[in-house]
């Protein structure tokens, strides 16, 4: 199965850190967050991506590409360890980009695929959407669609106050953590939607989606949505919202960040043990003084 990674954004809510390099580069610890996506592709047995990036986006195309002269470097520094990772994100996957040339929202970032995915199924990963647990988000929705066919949704539970931030779904549950989705809404208002369900960015979607995307009129911010095509889609195919085991963060959002951050330091395998006894013993209300 293929796979796109839209990462066109202009990342202004993490301005200035993204002035000049974008956001999907910014790390956890010492990966570049898109890593991390790429990387639940990779244990989804996902092994064709087509990234699509826009203006100022080279350092990615750079990160997943062969660097020689670093490699060569770290080989005669006697750095074997850090060469084989070097070399093992090159050789992760098959990655393809396109360039999205105008941000015109994330629906008309999905279009850009059409000609790269083809007649077959596909799957959808937005990059600021993380998620850590055992078996990968993406991977649920594979076996869900394996099972049940139809287009498969990621969808979390979300606090009535934070529900305008996502997509969200209408249906009915059906097992244990599956809907059946008869109805989907961009970001409505927390009194207009339907459910708590909110949309997280993983998506599973079948090739029609594009004939919908086509006719899909702006939406909310002046954009095309892909939930607003979705919507249309499901009127007449299935569709399935599945409540994913693993815990999500949203890198677009700073506090998620930190707590992403944090959470990857502590199961690091160089810095975790000290982190967390550097934790511990920290006296938060003077580290809170110190800088402000
Ligand atoms: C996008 C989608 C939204 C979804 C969200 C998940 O919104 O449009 O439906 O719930 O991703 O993160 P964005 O966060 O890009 O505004």
């Amino acid at each position: 199965m293929k796979a796109v990674i839209p990462a066109a954004g202009l990342g202004t809510r993490f301005l200035p850190a993204t002035k000049s390099q974008p956001k999907e580069m910014l790390p956890l610890v010492d990966k570049p967050s898109i890593q991390y996506v790429v990387e639940e592709c990779s244990k989804a047995g996902i092994d064709d991506i087509l990234i699509i990036t826009g203006r100022g986006k080279r350092a990615i195309e750079d990160h997943f590409d062969r660097s020689f002269e670093l490699e060569e470097n770290l080989d005669a520094k006697g750095k074997e360890d850090l060469k084989s990772q070097i070399e093992d994100i090159a050789d992760l996957v098959d990655i393809h980009y396109i360039r999205q040339k105008k941000a015109l929202g994330l629906g008309h970032a999905i279009m850009r695929s059409k000609k790269h995915v083809g007649a077959e199924d596909f799957c959808v990963l937005l990059g600021d959407d993380i998620v850590f647990g055992k078996n990968p988000a993406i991977g649920q929705l594979i076996d869900l669609n394996k099972r049940m066919g139809g287009s498969v949704i990621a969808v979390q539970r979300f606090p009535k106050d934070q529900i305008s931030n996502y997509g969200v779904i209408d249906g009915k549950q059906i097992g244990k953590g599956v809907h059946n989705i008869c109805d989907l809404i961009e970001k409505p208002s927390p009194e207009a939607a339907p459910t708590d369900l909110g949309i997280i960015g993983r998506y599973l979607l079948e090739p029609e989606i594009f004939d919908y995307l086509e006719k899909t009129p702006k939406g909310k911010g002046a954009e095309i949505q892909l939930t607003d095509a979705m919507k249309l889609h499901c009127f007449n195919s299935d569709y399935h919202g599945l409540e994913f085991e693993g815990i999500r963060y949203d890198l677009g959002d700073k506090l998620d960040f930190v707590k992403a951050t944090v959470e990857v330091a502590l199961s690091h395998h160089q810095v975790g043990e000290a982190f967390y006894s550097y934790l511990k013993a920290l006296d938060i209300e003077s580290a809170r003084r110190r800088l402000s």
